[in-house]
């Protein structure tokens, strides 16, 4: 007898593209797992503009129909930063970047969210890669959906040292204050932060095996990551870019590729040196309530093969 497989999961897309949430979104729109009710965009490596029509060229870069909302442009409290010294002015400097042919739907991210949940209680997982502003509106717009909430899938923070400041990972202090409305809702929480996103470099023989897909969105995903590499080298001295955001749709598809375990977080909200800081109880002293599951590991050579022969489905 044949086990019918599992329906697809619903997931919204949530990010601020970025090389590595367009291939983040790459990565989900090429699973049949999944069932892509839509992408949602942020601030947050450059403007909620730039991050959208980002977020449109990859959507025509796939070919596959799914509605595309813009959402917050800033963040809820802290003045707004931004990482073109990462990403470029465009935000996705390196590969040729086509006009898109279609825009964003109208309507604010954070309604569109608020709508599929209630439509789907219990079925949505968010996956965030980039500050949580839109999650945070959605859930202070319409408290009635954080249960109702599958889980959410978030990049950001981390357990150790920070990524703009010694102490902040950038999507935790583009907007701490929105991330700690999600870690303190109660939803299911996942968070792959530094910690385990510095474990997935994409070194030259990683580059090159997108390359070697012979394929538009293989070539596409090595140039970004020729040019992500690009910040890496100088800052860290690594021979590649640390693939962070697409993590967490791997994690969806292969859980077994990583390792996790619950633990208490919360976020600086002071204006001090650690503001924005994501302050993860790895040793559980404080003895409070683990509200996040927090990722420590990943067979990174196990990561990038499920990345390549996903792409390598696009033809
Ligand atoms: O700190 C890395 C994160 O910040 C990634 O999501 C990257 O895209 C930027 O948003
Ligand atoms: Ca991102």
């Amino acid at each position: 007898m044949t086990v019918p497989a599992p329906a697809p999961r619903p997931v919204i897309l949530d990010g601020d593209p970025g090389h590595d949430d367009a291939i983040s979104f790459l990565l989900a729109l090429a699973s049949p797992e999944f069932r892509v009710l839509g992408l949602t965009t942020v601030f947050g490596n450059v403007g909620l503009e730039r991050t959208t029509r980002n977020a449109l060229i990859v959507r025509e870069l796939s070919g596959v129909d799914v509605p595309l909302y813009a959402g917050a442009d800033c963040p809820l409290v802290a003045r707004r930063i931004s990482a073109e010294a990462v990403h470029g002015k465009s935000g996705m400097d390196g590969p040729e970047l086509p006009t898109p042919t279609r825009g964003a739907e109208a309507g604010h991210a954070a309604r569109f969210i608020t709508q599929q949940v209630r439509a789907r209680p219990g079925e949505v997982t968010l996956v965030a890669t980039g500050p949580l502003t839109n999650l945070a509106l959605a859930f202070r717009f319409a408290p009635d959906i954080v249960p109702l909430v599958r889980a959410v899938v978030w990049m950001g923070g981390s357990t150790d040292t920070g990524n703009w400041t010694p102490a902040a990972e950038f999507n935790a202090l583009a907007d701490p204050h929105a991330a700690h409305i999600v870690f303190t809702s109660g939803v299911p929480l996942t968070m792959f932060g530094l910690n385990v996103t510095h474990q997935a470099i994409a070194h030259p023989a990683r580059v090159q095996a997108f390359r070697d897909l012979g394929t538009r969105v293989g070539e596409f995903a090595a140039v970004l990551l020729e040019f992500f590499a690009e910040h890496h080298r100088e800052r860290y001295g690594w021979d590649g870019g640390a693939l962070h955001d697409p993590v967490t749709v791997a994690w969806l598809l292969r859980p077994e590729l990583f390792v996790s375990r619950p633990m208490h977080v919360i976020l600086d909200l002071t204006n001090g040196p650690c503001a924005g800081r994501t302050v993860a109880d790895v040793w559980n002293v404080t003895g409070q309530p683990k509200n996040v599951e927090v990722v420590t590991g990943v067979d990174a050579d196990g990561f990038f093969a499920l990345l390549v022969e996903r792409l390598g489905r696009y033809s």
